[in-house]
């Protein structure tokens, strides 16, 4: 076949290979030739000994090194089936080594798609999986509650409770909740609700279709401002409160998941309101990284839109 007809993935005997058989072939001949002649021993006795290597080998600076293969180590693979987040990034060293190994491809036993799990990633090109995953254990925060929807995994609640007590105790105003965790179907009502209003084009622009929502994890809430009442999510941007959160959200493990300018990568109209929890370990990577989107914190696609 000629190479203009030769398919470009058909392989060829690699360069390498083509001059290493050649050379293979000669070294066994001479081996063989070795091995006839009469080539007189000598005893292990008669050679000099082996000088002795008396200074310490010098230390190596491993950081940055990321480990090539975490997945295996013992401690890493006990936290995991614990079920543990935070003991997982600590077990790899550190949200610094645990990012890196998954950016590098060197982490296969942490899957950013596993809905069950703080470092999950949920866009419009990647649903939870399973479509109808339900968190647990969820508890209700302790604070003002706009909507019934004010549920959040525990180690969330946990988290999202300090951050408010935090916010207050700074001058910076009370902070409510609208919506915690949204099951499947309430996301099937949320959305088409928009879709009656504003169209699916209008709707996909601020509301997650079912099966593609952060809130289904319960890892993600929605802000409001508080002062006797409540005010909506959609005031939340202009308030102390939002500053604050912007600024202090990455101390208690939150980000901010849909930033203003980020709308070519996640998909989403901005929303200083919705926080995600990632755990405090990766927050703070996150915040020193100056991320504004978990799409480039892991090198993962941009979102703009669904795949069609
Ligand atoms: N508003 C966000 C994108 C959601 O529906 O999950
Ligand atoms: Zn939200």
């Amino acid at each position: 076949m000629s190479d203009a007809l030769r398919p470009r993935h058909a392989s060829r005997r690699p360069r390498a290979l083509t001059v290493a058989l050649p050379i293979g072939l000669a070294v066994t001949a001479l081996g063989a030739l070795w091995a006839l002649a009469d080539v007189p021993v000598v005893a292990e006795a008669e050679l000099p000994p082996m000088p002795v290597v008396a200074a310490a080998l010098p230390e190596v600076d491993l950081t940055g090194v990321i480990a090539t293969d975490p997945c295996s180590d013992a401690g890493v693979v006990d936290a995991l089936s614990s079920g543990d987040d935070a003991a997982t990034i600590a077990a790899f060293g550190g949200g610094v080594a645990f990012r890196d190994a998954v950016v590098a491809g060197n982490a296969p036993c942490i899957l950013l798609n596993d809905p069950a799990r703080f470092w999950v990633v949920v866009n419009k090109t990647r649903p939870l999986a399973p479509l109808e995953f339900v968190p647990d254990p969820v508890a209700t925060p302790a604070l003002t509650a706009t909507t019934a929807s004010d549920l959040l995994r525990t180690d969330a609640m946990t988290a999202l409770n300090a951050m408010v007590a935090a916010a207050a105790e700074a001058g910076a105003g009370s902070i409510g909740m609208n919506n915690g965790y949204r099951s499947y179907d309430l996301q099937v009502a949320t959305y088409s609700s928009f879709v009656d209003a504003e169209g699916q084009a209008g709707a996909d622009q601020g509301s997650a279709r079912p099966g593609f929502s952060e809130h289904q994890t319960g890892l993600a809430v929605d802000l409001v401002a508080c002062a006797g009442g409540c005010t909506s999510i959609d005031e939340f941007g202009d308030t102390v409160q939002s500053s604050w959160v912007q600024e202090h959200a990455w101390e208690y493990g939150f980000v901010v998941r849909y930033e203003s300018g980020a709308t070519d990568r996640t998909g989403y109209m901005p929303e200083p309101w919705h926080v995600r929890y990632i755990g405090t370990e990766l927050a703070a990577v996150y915040h020193a990284g100056g991320y504004r989107t978990l799409e480039e914190f892991f090198q993962l696609p941009a979102a703009p839109d669904y795949p069609h």
